[in-house]
């Protein structure tokens, strides 16, 4: 594939400091050379350039609400210009409010296009809070609501009218992190999530199958990778991290079963925090489940097995 990188080092989205360093620890734990080794043509298209953290409390329930939306609005942009020119976009986050901007410029293209669109949402958490049900006001805790429509103007109408994405599109991995009101919602508008009590019964492999079900030859498949999707164990650099998540083992084949479908259009890494890591290893981590979900195999694969 042809794959630019844009960094979106937004921390606003959070009360923890330091997801804005992620995109530079990507770089720096060989991102662009390993899709490169992979046979992927790489452009690094940079960072994006927002408004910086002011490190305010909330306020009606949102913490940094305009900054939020500036910088979705800038990524949304920079997004949408990469998927125009027939490229895939792979955003280096930042915290998870910036994925507000990459999906709905992947909706918008897809809806440009006529192709319809599926999300995978790898995350401990639901990201489905609103301002009235947020225990913390952080916008990170808000994307899958913004993007379904709920959610004030500002993130819900970016580039298309809400809502971007239909809960119906949407397949949630790896949770284990929702919080009360949250919960309900989740429940009440329907969105299928595959929990780590699913995964514990029946094992990666069959959630995969069945998140990746259904596809049609030309779905756009995009992939929102949480890095605190991950257990802490094998990822501690991350500001919100939950026990309890996929081993490397089940993470490399959740990885390799998406390359596998063959229908990825783009992607967000996002919620790495270096400055809660050590020697960079979430993002040497991140990488190397990149290699597997760009197509690094142990083995020959028989074409049959693709
Ligand atoms: N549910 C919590 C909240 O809303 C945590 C959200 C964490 N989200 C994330 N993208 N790391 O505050
Ligand atoms: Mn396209
Ligand atoms: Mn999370
Ligand atoms: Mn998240």
């Amino acid at each position: 594939p042809r794959i630019s990188l844009i960094g979106a080092p937004t921390d606003v989205g959070a009360s923890c400091r330091g997801a804005s360093m992620g995109p530079e620890a990507l770089r720096v734990a060989g991102l662009a050379q390993a899709l490169q080794r992979l046979g992927a043509e790489v452009v690094d298209c940079g960072n994006v350039g927002g408004p910086a953290n002011p490190c305010l409390p909330p306020v009606r329930g949102f913490r940094h609400l305009a900054e939020v939306a500036q910088w979705a609005r800038l990524v949304h942009a920079a997004t949408y210009e990469q998927l125009a020119a027939g490229r895939l976009p792979l955003l280096l986050g930042g915290d998870h409010s910036m994925s507000i901007g990459s999906i709905s410029a992947v909706a918008r293209h897809c809806r440009a296009n006529g192709r319809p669109l599926r999300v995978l949402w790898l995350d401990a958490h639901a990201d489905f809070n609103t301002a009235q049900l947020t225990p913390s006001g952080n916008i990170h805790g808000m994307p899958v609501a913004c993007l379904c429509g709920y959610g004030p103007a500002e993130l819900t109408e970016l580039g298309t009218a809400a809502p971007v994405l239909e809960p119906s599109q949407v397949r949630q991995i790896g949770i284990r992190s929702v919080d009360e009101g949250e919960k309900r919602f989740v429940h009440d508008v329907g969105i299928e999530v595959f929990d780590m009590r699913t995964i514990d019964e029946v094992g990666m492999r069959q959630v995969m199958e069945l998140a990746l079900g259904g596809l049609n030859p030309d779905t756009h498949l995009h992939v929102s990778f949480d890095v605190d999707f991950l257990d802490p164990d094998i990822a501690p650099g991350v500001g919100t991290p939950v026990r309890g998540g996929p081993s490397y083992r089940e993470a490399q084949l959740c990885m390799e079963m998406l390359f596998d479908s063959g229908r990825l259009g783009s992607l967000d890494v996002v919620e790495l925090n270096p400055a809660l890591d050590v020697r960079n290893e979430t993002a040497r981590l991140a990488v190397s489940l990149l290699e597997s979900l760009f197509g690094k195999t142990t083995l020959m694969r028989k074409s049959s097995e693709r």
